[in-house]
């Protein structure tokens, strides 16, 4: 079967550079599917309202990382972490206790800044989170993607050839660290 990959984008913003840099990936990627989970509609999470009357967008989107494979994560950093957003939808996704919707699913990082680092204090930040949520992140080739305004122009096409050559060999190793990782039998309770 073809294996399907959650695609959550870290930024809100419309013109996002790293909306764009997923665009780019997606449409790299081999022998996978993609789908877009958004973020932007989760209120922050409070455990006093997790049930009864849990909110309708914390089911939806725990619905929709179950329903995936995979989670392919591309996010900015914001003040040398991961944006509050993003945390909020790990922790959404975490809880209640014992039914995590990310529990073992292999994932990986992109991050994009118009700096120079690229994003690595996002990148770790977010690998620290995922080690705890027993998610086997891809660890090589690693994608911090720095000066990304200069690398993808307004309709989020990739400008240099060095670039999509580095990120069509990142999805090519994502897709067999997938492939490596997946489980079927990922023990979530629902
Ligand atoms: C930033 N930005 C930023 N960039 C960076 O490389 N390291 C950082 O720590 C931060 N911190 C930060 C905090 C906040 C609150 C904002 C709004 C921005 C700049 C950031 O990389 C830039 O705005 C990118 O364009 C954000 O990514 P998207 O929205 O274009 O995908």
């Amino acid at each position: 079967r073809t294996l399907t990959v959650g695609v959550v984008v870290g930024s809100l913003r419309k013109d996002s550079i790293n909306l764009k840099l997923a665009n780019a990936l997606v449409s790299l990627g081999q022998g996978l599917a993609f789908k877009f989970v958004p973020i932007a509609d989760l209120p922050l999470y409070n455990p006093d309202i997790d049930g009864p009357d849990t909110p309708a967008a914390w089911v939806k989107f725990r619905e929709r990382i179950h329903a995936v494979d995979a989670v392919l994560f591309v996010t900015p950093e914001y003040n040398r972490s991961v944006p509050g957003g993003l945390k909020n939808a790990l922790d959404v996704g975490s809880r209640p206790m014992g039914q995590s919707v990310w529990n073992g699913k292999p994932c990986a990082i992109a991050t994009a800044s118009p700096g120079g680092i690229g994003g690595f204090g996002a990148n770790h930040a977010l690998r620290q989170s995922l080690t705890f949520l027993n998610m086997p992140a891809m660890q090589q080739p690693e994608a911090y993607i720095g000066g990304a305004f200069e690398l993808l122009d307004e309709e989020g096409r990739l400008v240099k050839k060095e670039t999509k050559s580095f990120l069509e060999n990142f999805m090519l190793r994502f897709a067999s660290w997938v492939e490596r990782n997946v489980s079927d039998d990922v023990p979530v309770k629902k």
